[in-house]
């Protein structure tokens, strides 16, 4: 079993940290951040992950995980394999901002005293590897092998992906330390493919813009339903059907938000147009995912003139359910927007984190949200949403309420006989024609 360093105790950071430990790795995990750190030794998780919990439990109990910060030295905590997992964030021009990679690989060229594998996790533009391997690793005093192994982690079923990952992709110009990475996977079983650095960079980025594509695709065939009254279900169903397209991602709705696919699609047309390239198709993924999230604003203002006297519940700010992550959620544009229009507005998530909302309010159960409302517009598809008592929740909304379900995920049948105006993305409702 490999000893094994994982620098970032972020989302990714975390996961892999955990997940290699608990498949008999012994590894650290080091943060800056000393009150992450002291959290982490205390058994308690500094992010909302199913299974986490108690998978840093059963591995703190195995002795195979440890947290550090960097002020215990360095030299102490680098293992043979040591993966960089720190936060690449979107800077202001849309590309990728390195600065916490540059720094994590320069203090590992400075600092390291054994030859090491360095791993990239961190999602970086393709050519980032080739870059730090001739300005950052060739200056060290100890041979440095570079690899990138890309993550493909959901949030809300990160551990289950790790293990039922349905590959492990490789990135590494020496064989030896591909293999040595592709080793600490092998219980898992999953294919793995082994390519260039370069080409495992552009993996991850194509396989995010790719699922992107799908969901902005599905989204201009739910509005051209809308138009010409046909049903996205059936659409969705009757082409995810053919295995060359596939079922998964074909949910139309008020598109995609968190912290990859915005992210990742606005690098990768940096990058296209960094290299002389015009990646049209991509930009207009992005377009049409920013527009999708004004529908419901735009549906509301039609159905109600006198929008600036009513209220309007919106129900979900996590960018989607089974996380707290509010990160390019679409709740967080149709708040604003709604508030511009005039309207009181108060949400409601069972669990997303703190978040500006500017005027609008946040309550602490989905009934003081609707209460007095005459829209509610369901951003994320909880499922404490799906089986809401929406007879009680009539009951306490103004008349003709509308429901704008924004995933597409409640029962529209239900919904009309109790009596609500329902609206969807390319599914039969009131707002068509
Ligand atoms: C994504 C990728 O799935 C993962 O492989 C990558 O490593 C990180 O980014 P995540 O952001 O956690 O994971 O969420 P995901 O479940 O992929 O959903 C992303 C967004 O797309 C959500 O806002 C979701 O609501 C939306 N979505 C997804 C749709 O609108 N329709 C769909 O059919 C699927």
């Amino acid at each position: 079993m490999a000893r094994v360093t994982v620098i970032g105790t972020g989302y990714v950071g975390l996961i892999q940290g955990v997940c290699l430990a608990d498949v008999g790795h012994d590894v650290i995990c080091v943060d800056t951040d000393v009150e992450k750190i002291a959290m982490l030794r205390a058994g308690r998780s500094p992010i909302f992950e199913r299974g986490l919990d108690d998978l840093l439990a059963k591995t703190i109990a195995s002795g195979r995980i440890t947290f550090a910060t960097p002020s215990e030295g360095w030299s102490q905590l680098y293992g043979d394999i040591v993966f960089v997992a720190v936060g690449t964030p979107q800077s202001d021009n849309g590309a990728a901002d390195l600065s916490f990679v540059r720094a994590v690989a320069a203090s590992i060229a400075q600092e390291a005293t054994h030859p090491l594998t360095v791993v990239m996790k961190s999602t970086v533009p393709p050519g980032t590897g080739a870059t730090l391997c001739a300005r950052v690793f060739a200056d060290a005093d100890v041979r440095i092998d570079y690899v990138s192994n890309p993550e493909f982690l959901r949030e809300g079923h990160a551990i289950q992906d790790w293990y039922e990952t349905d590959r492990v992709v490789i990135g590494a110009d020496a064989t030896a330390a591909a293999e040595r990475v592709a080793a600490l996977y092998s219980s898992l079983g999953s294919p793995v493919v082994i390519t260039d650095v370069a080409s495992a960079e552009t993996i991850k980025y194509a396989s995010n813009a790719f699922l992107s594509t799908k969901i902005s695709f599905i989204n201009e065939i739910a509005n051209l339903c809308d138009c010409i009254g046909a049903d996205i279900d059936d659409v969705a169903r009757g082409i995810g059907l053919d295995k060359r397209i596939g079922s998964h991602f074909l949910n139309a709705g008020i598109g995609y938000g968190g912290s990859c696919f915005p992210k990742d699609t606005r690098a990768l047309d940096f990058i296209a147009t960094l290299n002389g390239y015009d990646f049209d198709l991509l930009k207009s993924v992005i377009d049409v995912n920013n527009r999708q999230r004004l529908l419901p604003v735009i549906h509301l203002a039609k159905a109600f003139p006198d929008l600036h006297r009513r209220k309007v519940a919106v129900l979900g700010l996590s960018f989607k359910p089974h996380t707290d992550d509010v990160r390019e959620s679409p709740a967080l544009d149709i708040v604003p927007l709604l508030l511009q229009e005039g309207a009181r507005v108060a949400c409601y998530d069972p669990i997303a984190g703190n978040v500006e909302l500017g005027a609008a309010v946040r309550v602490d159960t989905v009934w003081e949200a609707l209460d007095g409302a005459s829209a509610a517009v369901l951003t994320t598809e909880w499922q404490e949403f799906r089986d809401l008592d929406w007879s009680r929740a009539r009951a306490l909304m103004t008349d003709e309420p509308i429901v704008f379900d924004g995933r597409n995920a409640l029962d529209r049948e239900a919904l009309v006989s109790a009596g609500f105006r329902y609206m969807a993305v390319g599914r039969p409702g009131e707002h068509r024609g």
